[in-house]
């Protein structure tokens, strides 16, 4: 067996607002199979061609946002030595027992610096997709319905301490770097993507103001014309778009942006390159990131730079009253309100000042930033 160790992100466990218009909204419009419902209330999906049990679990919760991030790991045995190597490595562990999640086993949790709930596990249950594991044909019903990706494919995250989750993930998972966005020093990492397999990513992080943020959850898309069909389904559904269709020159993934019922961006990710641990890491230095984010247009867009939702335990966030422009100018429609998300008011404010400045350049952001010494290395400049 050649990948070992952590296999592929298991499951996201997300936060919303109202439980049955989202699950109508991920089982009806995304498309996922719903799977079941525990005693906490909590409901399962699997995308179609996943095979375990479940990717994602909705909770019914007062503000929208990430609960965990789960990988599932080989055997038990590496379950056993990863929770070790990471106590080793400073990290505090929890056990959860198994049978808190449905068809899922015990499960080793730790919570990064950067504030996110981490989960490793060993065992979920092969429900298979829909299809015999003799002689299948190449797709079932479930495939067709909604955009209908086939798998959860990764999140970005946010968060202050980016180099301490990095390290874990690299150090102490064996997680490798296919890619970063660098700061104008050349090395303090901005945002970065890291695989376990040889997908292009299996998580990322972006520096954010504020620890325990998600940025989103992708899901797979399996060609770039089911991406548009995506992007039709998004308009015929009224599901508010934060950017896309579009390409990504960071992963080479086509990619669209969209926001749940209750505000939690996702994405439909397709295609980008297949990774290897021995591949050199692409560098995006900050300047670069228009095109980093949005090959066509070599654009920067706001609200993708700015809006996140709430981490999962963490005090009210500041929000300037110059933040609600950027929920209520259109780029939201809908019901949104600015206590759905958590609008990283410092830094939106300064942002939008110089996306509407003719001039912008990322340099001016980085000055500033380190004037608010968000970044503590920058501080060390
Ligand atoms: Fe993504």
């Amino acid at each position: 067996m050649a990948i070992t160790g952590v296999l592929r992100p298991g499951h996201a466990q997300v936060r919303v607002l109202n439980l049955e218009e989202d699950v109508k909204f991920y089982r009806d419009v995304l498309g996922l199979v719903e799977m079941g419902r525990d005693g906490q209330g909590r409901v399962y999906f699997k995308a179609w061609d996943e095979r375990d049990h479940h990717s994602l679990v909705l909770r019914q919760a007062d503000r929208a946002g990430l609960d965990i991030f789960a990988f599932k790991v080989d055997s038990v045995a590496t379950l056993n030595k990863l929770e070790k190597d990471l106590n080793a490595y400073g990290v505090a562990t929890r056990r959860i027992p198994a049978g808190e999640m449905l068809h899922t086993g015990e499960r080793v949790s730790f919570v990064l610096p950067c504030g996110h709930n981490i989960e490793l596990y060993a065992e979920k249950k092969d429900v298979g997709n829909g299809l015999p594991y003799s002689n299948p044909d190449p797709w079932c019903k479930a495939a067709d319905t909604g955009m209908a990706p086939t798998r959860m494919d990764h999140a970005l995250l946010g968060g202050v301490e980016l180099d301490g989750a990095r390290d874990i993930f690299m150090n102490v998972l064996g997680f490798y770097m296919t890619e970063e966005v660098v700061a104008e020093d050349g090395k303090t990492q901005i945002a970065i993507w890291l695989s376990c397999s040889n997908k292009n990513h299996d998580i990322a992080f972006v520096r954010a103001p504020e620890n325990g943020m998600l940025h989103h959850v992708s899901y797979f898309i399996e060609t770039w014309e089911r991406v548009l069909r995506a992007a039709d389904l998004m308009s015929m559904n009224k599901v508010p778009v934060d950017i896309g269709p579009t390409r990504h020159g960071i992963t080479r993934g086509a990619t669209i942006y969209a926001f749940d019922r209750s505000g939690n961006r996702f994405e439909t990710f397709s295609g980008g390159y297949i990774a290897y641990p021995d591949m050199h890491k692409l560098t995006w230095p900050l300047d670069t990131l228009p095109e980093g984010l949005d090959f066509p247009q070599r654009k920067l867009h706001e609200s993708f730079l700015t809006v996140f939702t709430w981490p999962s335990r963490a005090p009210e966030p500041f929000q300037a009253p110059g933040s609600l422009p950027l929920g209520t100018s259109g780029a939201f429609p809908r019901r949104r309100t600015s206590s759905r998300f958590l609008f990283c008011a410092p830094f939106a404010l300064e942002l939008s000042r110089h996306v509407a400045d003719p001039e912008f350049h990322w340099r001016r952001i980085c000055r500033w930033l380190r004037g608010q010494n968000l970044r503590n290395a920058f501080a060390a400049q």
